[in-house]
């Protein structure tokens, strides 16, 4: 081991001697070759002759890219079609549509005076002993945690299904009670049968007691429904506030992507994804 690094210190000095003389052999080389006509450098540009530059495949990569995307974007497109009509369909056909109730004040309240808006609507009566304050409680802890934690602006509605005896102004004062965001609703018998039916909300009086009390038995539930007016989610009473904010939560998503949300192809074609 030893010996071999003395010797290359030996042979140092003549390895250095030999190499710097090839180099100067290629140097003279290269000027020689410069004199030389141009035809004994083809080897050196063959390169270029290549059908294949970086130019040619980095377009191909980006008009091939571009194609992709589109294909994507048409197949987003088909696919949000489709869940627009499934949705329209869901709306006609099963819970929600429109209703024409009275507001405390005395005035008509349609449901088309609520689109642009989230809103979330619970049915009962006030004279309902438990069940319906704890849902109205659940409702305006909802609706404020929505607001204040989320930026979203929600209209929770309450609709009595006891229109003789809760008129508009008992209503309002009762809503009172649990939030001052909670528009209460009442309106004439058919108006509330209409609403009822509507929502597929069960609602039958029981038998009078001797201070002319009654107790409606009523469906409990929580309906969630979009800016457009369509019904898009309900919850019962094994939901609870976290539970009902994140599915809130989740549904804006699911509509902001379907109405012209943040998917950023749509950006430069909005006026293809605006709904019709
Ligand atoms: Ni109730």
């Amino acid at each position: 081991m030893s010996s071999l690094f003395l010797r290359s210190l030996v042979f140092a000095p003549q390895l250095i001697r030999t190499t710097s003389f090839q180099y100067r052999n290629i140097h003279s080389s290269k000027i020689l070759c410069q004199l030389l006509p141009n035809k004994s450098h083809r080897p050196i540009t063959t390169a270029k002759k290549s059908p294949i530059t970086w130019k040619t495949l980095a377009s191909t990569f980006v008009i091939g890219g571009g194609f992709i995307m589109y294909m994507y974007y048409l197949k987003e497109q088909k696919d949000l079609k489709i869940e627009k009509d499934r949705r329209r369909q869901i709306g006609k056909a099963a819970i929600g549509g429109t209703f024409e109730l009275v507001d405390p004040q005395g005035k008509t309240v349609k449901s088309s005076d609520f689109l642009g808006k989230w809103v979330m609507i619970y049915f009962g009566f006030t004279h309902c002993p438990d069940v319906c304050p704890d849902e109205l409680e659940k409702l305006a802890l909802v609706v404020d945690k929505l607001e204040k934690e989320h930026q979203l602006q929600v209209q929770p509605i309450f609709i009595t299904v006891d229109p003789q005896r809760d008129s508009p102004s008992a209503v309002g004062r009762y809503v009172k009670e649990f939030s001052n965001k909670i528009l209460g609703l009442s309106g004439s018998i058919e108006q509330i049968a209409q609403v009822c039916k509507a929502y597929r909300v069960y609602f039958s009086s029981g038998p009078k007691d001797q201070d002319e009390d009654y107790i409606v038995d009523h469906t409990i539930i929580i309906y969630l429904v979009d800016p457009e007016g369509s019904f898009v989610d309900y919850y019962g009473q094994t939901h609870d506030a976290e539970k009902i904010v994140n599915s809130v939560l989740l549904n804006k998503i699911k509509h902001d992507k379907l109405y012209g949300g943040d998917w950023f192809p749509s950006i430069s074609l909005k006026g293809l994804t605006q709904p019709s």
